[in-house]
């Protein structure tokens, strides 16, 4: 029997393309520009699968032009950049790769929470450029971490994750979510629940774990900032649009709140008018999951991912389980 044909959009580890190689006939973008939809979509002419990251976006319309594709595997938690409802009503499998990344993310927003909230890059720029003339006792001014709130918006395996590295700050812990987490979750994390707007009063730090959705589009707007301390500092390493941006670089302008550490933006790879040239913004290029460890388990996950869909199994991390009820009818 023919091996199926498989289309990889960017590049990923060589020892994940051998295995997918074992099994399949692949093609993929060694030269890992990023195609534009309509080049991915010239790309799968006569593929079986997509394995493709977050910045591959993956309409309807690349679903309606092949309905030969089986299945698209994300090397990526998040999804948002594939239309998974279409998917799914034209029988194609979607994955993702949960649960590998979840220490990596938490252990870089510590990077961006205390980067920002001790100005950390915009002193190594200071440095750099050799204008230090030596210790200043009211230079380089930032804010403890140690003893303050932490207030987290959203407490999920992420979420979680950075609850539990805060008790080595001694730090107070307030979440909010749709659901409320178990008892027994909360008091293992020393972790408690409060409304939305308690959060974003008392917490020094807030940091943002929601996924993105219709409802979470710009969960942090001109005025949650407001409701902000002056002194509390926003992070974000989920996803770039539950942040209004524009309204986020205002109120570091006018100091309205004291810094930010970004790793998403509400149009990657572009930052919103002005973000860059802010002293008090940590900006980093959506790596909270590039750690070599992770990333390699991340292409493997997805090419398991893709071969199971391939050999007929269930993929272990299969998005719309409904195709398959609906292959099995
Ligand atoms: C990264 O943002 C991911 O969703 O894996």
């Amino acid at each position: 029997m023919a091996k199926p044909r498989v289309f990889v959009s960017r590049r990923i580890f060589d020892e994940a393309l051998a295995e997918l190689s074992r099994h399949c006939r692949v093609e993929s973008n060694q030269r890992d520009i990023r195609l534009t939809t309509p080049q991915l979509t010239r790309k799968l002419a006569g593929t079986d699968a997509l394995i493709c990251l977050l910045s591959d976006p993956v309409p309807d319309a690349v679903f309606a032009r092949h309905p030969q594709l089986r299945i698209v595997s994300n090397v990526a938690v998040g999804f948002n950049n594939i239309d998974v409802p279409a998917a799914t009503r034209r029988g194609v499998m979607v994955t993702n790769t949960p649960g590998v990344l979840d220490d990596t993310t938490s252990d870089f927003v510590w990077c961006l929470i205390l980067a920002a909230s001790r100005g950390l890059v915009d002193a190594d720029r200071f440095f750099r450029t050799g204008r230090w003339r030596g210790w200043g006792l009211l230079d380089f001014l930032g804010h403890d971490v140690c003893g303050k709130t932490l207030g987290l918006c959203g407490f999920g395996r992420i979420g979680r994750g950075v609850a539990r590295r805060a008790r080595g700050f001694d730090m107070r812990v307030i979440y909010t979510d749709t659901v409320r987490a178990a008892e027994a979750v909360e008091r293992d994390l020393g972790a408690t629940y409060v409304d939305k707007a308690t959060l974003l009063r008392e917490a020094d730090v807030v940091s943002l774990h929601v996924p993105l959705t219709g409802e979470t589009r710009h969960y942090i707007a001109a005025a949650d900032l407001a409701r902000m301390k002056r002194t509390a500092i926003l992070v974000n390493a989920a996803r770039g649009p539950v942040v209004d941006e524009r309204a986020l670089v205002s109120a570091l302008k006018r100091g309205r709140i004291a810094a930010a550490g970004l790793d998403v933006y509400e149009r990657e790879p572009k930052p919103a008018p002005g973000l860059t040239r802010l002293p008090n913004v940590v900006v980093a290029p959506h790596m909270a999951s590039a750690s070599v460890e992770t990333r390699r388990k991340m292409a493997d996950m997805a090419v398991a991912n893709c071969l199971a869909g391939l050999r007929g199994d269930r993929p272990p991390n299969l998005l719309n389980p409904e195709v398959l009820a609906r292959l099995s009818r």
